[in-house]
């Protein structure tokens, strides 16, 4: 933590979210939580800091969401930066500034940077031969091509990494690729791309890496990629949306690659920042003067880009300030198995929220934070830390604290008596704990600086059992002032230091206490003023009921689903009167279904089933699911299918009912 020492500015960075679906909890884990609250520790450390963030909402991951959602990448990206932004800011998350990259401040600025590289000669074309569709009849880049990875056989890998094995891939790799689209198999076409070459800078990130004091996992990842040699890399993609690429002999629909603008993002949200606060040249403070201390939390898949890509790119501009540190954490599975939001295995935030309050997750991502390993979130662990720690302990101390003030000592913080040899003994393990916490926020180390924000309350409950001023407050009013006046003085740490972790809470004790909080190197102050009365008492927090965590667990679909969950699906015969083909879709029909009212569904089954084998026949439709919208038409349910390998069975009545009859 010299930074703050040495006074320098410093700028903390969360990932770019991707503006293709909310935030989860793996992202909080591992970006916005840590840097918050690291972020909010140097604050209090009066540090020269700003918290800077956005939406990446360009390339391949915006597009291919877009296509799926049947919407444009502008309304999509609209859609999910409004989403990510509010509950970010509800779980008190807290930017200076959180841009977007499609905006234009950002493309002015990335399209300038690639003159520069160019004009300084790291940036060259080359034609090569990429992967073509020729019946979409466009370049397949990055995760438009999927197929077997060639290290762990899994057999949705996309063209850019495998989601099973982790790899980093290129398209060639894939073993028989094919159309992410349409399923077909795509060709080589020669087309042009311009290329970063990063082979000119290897010398130069060796000597740098070799310097920094990273975590293990980061420093030893990025000396593998640099020990097989760093290659020309190409920074420019076949898409319509993005950054346009802004030369002149570049053909239409030629974009920076998104890895090449998004870190970018970083500078051009600052710049934003410094506009919107009235001091347009504000931003060159931070990101022109090689002395601030820029922090990147990321999670680790993207390590390379930000140890190697990017900093290739800022060496190359000679004018802005190179990451300083990179925490980066590993990643955070949920009940057993890897977060995929595919296939909706993950809690959204905008969801929990609905029904949690921000600190008692702030509390348990903190607890549980994957900084050295992968680690888990288990709802049931979730209910009983919080039930346990923070609730039992925690907000147990506060509230016993509180409510014997006012109930004994008419609501005012006593005036204390000379402190014994156990108050005094109490006091510095308490302030030897401070001094701990401190060193373990510096060194990103917060799951044990909230174990130690926990040992305080530990310390005090302990102490309140011992002195026992329900006792005293009958035979030594001196000493129960005593014991209640420095209770009073932890609590008032509590709320600093929580100020951190669970800023709502923090914000609640304030008002109970009807005090301001503490200046950080003062914690260890007592610094109550006399006779000071407190506010109105109300129990800090509600306990998590097991039906709150069973309504989640049910969402999960990890318990038995209930006769009522079954009756609620609205099941129903229907008669198949249309069937069309899907433009661009080799799996899909169109169909038209009376199931008593006429709806349209999108059907998989094209490979088994002619248009005329499934004309006039009756089926199983679930009328009640949300409607989605697949290849810009919407469906309006889905019938009942039985598979085994790649045979599929449509579901139908045994016997002749009516277009409508409930199946129950
Ligand atoms: N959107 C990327 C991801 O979710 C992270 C971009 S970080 C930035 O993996 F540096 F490029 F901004
Ligand atoms: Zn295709």
């Amino acid at each position: 933590m010299d930074q703050i020492k040495e006074k320098r500015k410093i700028i903390v960075t969360g990932a770019l979210p991707y503006a293709n679906g909310p935030v989860h909890i793996g992202h909080l884990a591992g970006v916005y939580l840590p840097a918050d609250i690291y972020t909010r520790f140097l604050r209090k450390k009066n540090a020269d800091v700003i918290y800077i963030c956005g939406t990446d909402e360009n390339g391949v991951p915006i597009t291919l969401s877009a296509e799926k959602e049947g919407i444009s990448p502008k309304d999509l990206v609209k859609r999910y930066h409004k989403i990510i932004k509010e509950s970010l800011k509800k779980l008190g998350v807290e930017f200076d500034n959180f841009s977007g990259t499609s905006r234009k401040i950002h493309h002015d600025l990335s399209q300038k940077i690639f003159l520069e590289l160019y004009e300084k000669g790291y940036i060259e074309a080359k034609t090569s031969k990429e992967f073509y569709c020729e019946n979409c009849k466009k370049f397949l880049p990055d995760r438009y091509v999927e197929g077997t990875c060639p290290y762990c056989d899994f057999d949705e890998a996309r063209g850019d990494s495998c989601d099973s094995c982790g790899s980093w891939l290129e398209a060639d790799q894939l073993i028989n690729p094919r159309c992410k689209l349409c399923g077909t198999k795509p060709i080589k076409k020669e087309t042009k791309h311009w290329y970063l070459l990063l082979d000119k800078f290897q010398g130069k990130l060796e000597k740098w890496i070799e310097k920094k004091k990273w975590r293990k996992t980061v420093k030893s990842y990025l000396k593998g990629w640099l020990k097989e040699g760093l290659k020309p890399r190409p920074i420019t993609r076949d898409l319509e949306w993005g950054v346009p690429v802004p030369l002149d002999d570049a053909p239409a629909n030629k974009v920076l690659y998104v890895w090449f603008d998004a870190p970018l993002g970083y500078i051009s949200s600052t710049i934003e920042w410094a506009e919107k606060i009235g001091q347009p040249e504000r931003w060159k403070d931070y990101w022109k003067d090689p002395n601030t201390s820029l922090i990147h939390f990321i999670g680790k898949d993207n390590i390379v880009f930000h140890g190697i890509i990017w900093p290739a790119i800022i060496m190359g501009t000679e004018e802005f300030t190179l990451p300083d540190e990179i925490p980066a954490n590993e990643y955070l599975n949920l009940e057993g198995k890897q977060i995929s939001t595919s296939r909706n295995w993950a809690i959204w935030l905008h969801e929990y929220l609905e029904n949690f309050e921000p600190d008692f997750l702030r509390y348990y991502l903190c607890s549980i934070m994957p900084e050295t390993r992968d680690s888990e979130f288990k709802w049931k662990e979730f209910q009983e830390r919080v039930n346990q720690e923070l609730i039992n302990n925690l907000g147990n101390f506060v509230n016993r604290t509180l409510k014997f003030t006012d109930r004994y000592t008419e609501g005012r913080i006593p005036k204390p008596g000379k402190f014994s040899e156990k108050d005094k003994k109490m006091l510095s393990e308490v302030n030897s704990i401070i001094d701990k916490l401190d060193a373990s926020l510096s060194k990103f180390n917060f799951r044990q600086a909230i174990r130690l924000l926990m040992q305080i309350s530990t310390t005090g409950n302990r102490y309140y059992d011992q002195m026992k001023p329900w006792e005293s407050r009958k035979k030594d009013l001196q000493r129960m002032a005593t014991t209640i006046y420095l209770c009073s003085h932890l609590t008032h740490v509590l709320g600093t230091i929580g100020k951190l972790f669970i800023p709502f809470t923090a914000n609640k004790i304030f008002s109970l206490l009807k005090l301001e909080e503490k200046e950080w190197d003062k914690l260890k102050e007592i610094e109550l003023p006399e006779d000071h009365k407190t506010g109105k008492i109300e129990p800090l927090f509600k306990k998590i009921e097991d039906t709150d965590i069973e309504k989640q667990l049910r969402r999960l679909n990890m318990t038995h689903v209930t006769i009522d969950d079954f009756t609620k699906m609205g099941l129903k015969v229907g008669i198949i009167e249309e069937v069309e083909d899907v433009q661009g879709a080799d799996k899909l029909y169109k169909l038209t279904v009376n199931t008593g009212e006429k709806r349209t569904l999108i059907a998989g089954v094209k490979e088994c089933y002619t248009p005329e084998q499934l004309l006039n026949k009756k089926i199983v439709v679930i009328t009640n699911l949300e409607p989605a919208t697949i290849r810009g038409i919407k469906s309006e349910g889905m019938l009942l299918a039985a598979s085994s390998g790649d045979k599929i069975s449509i579901i139908t009545p045994d016997e002749d009912v009516p277009a409508g009859s409930k199946v129950s």
